[in-house]
């Protein structure tokens, strides 16, 4: 995984003390109590759990190659003034436009392939499009080489 493993350990380990109960992604955190529901859950489900949202969060990470801190208000291990709940960074907020974004598509790609069984259709997700790059690059077409329409070898 091309998780940045510091910084993700460091967010599991605020989590897990402070309100991640169960396993945590790091592996802290057992049998601390229950855990209080996130709190401004725009477009995930509102009854997710801390643990169910780190997961979609891991793999936001992984499709754009950030950190947490992209997009949250983020410190340090433990800082007070980390605050995940907060929508003061924009990426956030974009996020949750492409979340949504996905939800409109995904319906239509089942439909387009119709009758094809919703569990087989491959759905479009954030690492479609982003591949690793907040902002989704595409690598320059490869050197043409010989090949149907090349120029004649010499
Ligand atoms: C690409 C942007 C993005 C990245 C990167 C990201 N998040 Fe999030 N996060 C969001 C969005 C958007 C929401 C709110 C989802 C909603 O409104 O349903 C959210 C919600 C959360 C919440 C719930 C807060 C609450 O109380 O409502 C937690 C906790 C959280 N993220 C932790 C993390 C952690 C830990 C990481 C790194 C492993 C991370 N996030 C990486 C966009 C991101
Ligand atoms: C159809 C392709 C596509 C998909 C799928 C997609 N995105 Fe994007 N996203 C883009 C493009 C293109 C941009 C850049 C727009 C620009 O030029 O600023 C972008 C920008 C963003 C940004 C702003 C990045 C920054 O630092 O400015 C965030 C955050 C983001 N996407 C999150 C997500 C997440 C999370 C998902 C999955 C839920 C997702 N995207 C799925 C195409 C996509």
């Amino acid at each position: 995984m091309r998780l940045p493993s510091v910084l993700l350990a460091g967010a599991a380990l605020l989590l897990a003390g402070t309100v991640v109960s169960g396993q945590a992604p790091a592996g802290q955190g057992a049998g601390r109590g229950p855990a209080p529901t996130p709190q401004n859950l725009q477009v995930l489900p509102k009854d997710m759990t801390f643990q169910q949202v780190i997961g979609v969060m891991q793999q936001f990470n992984a499709a754009l190659g950030v950190t947490c801190v992209h997009c949250h208000q983020f410190v340090g291990p433990n800082d007070p003034g980390n605050d995940f709940a907060s929508d003061a960074k924009p990426a956030k907020n974009v996020a949750r436009r492409m979340m949504e974004m996905l939800r409109g598509i995904n319906p239509t790609v089942q439909r387009a392939v119709a009758p094809k069984a919703a569990d087989q259709v491959v759905g479009v997700n954030c690492m479609m499009c982003h591949r690793g790059s907040a902002i989704p690059q595409l690598p320059p077409p490869p050197a043409r080489g010989a090949g149907p329409g090349a120029p004649p070898a010499k």
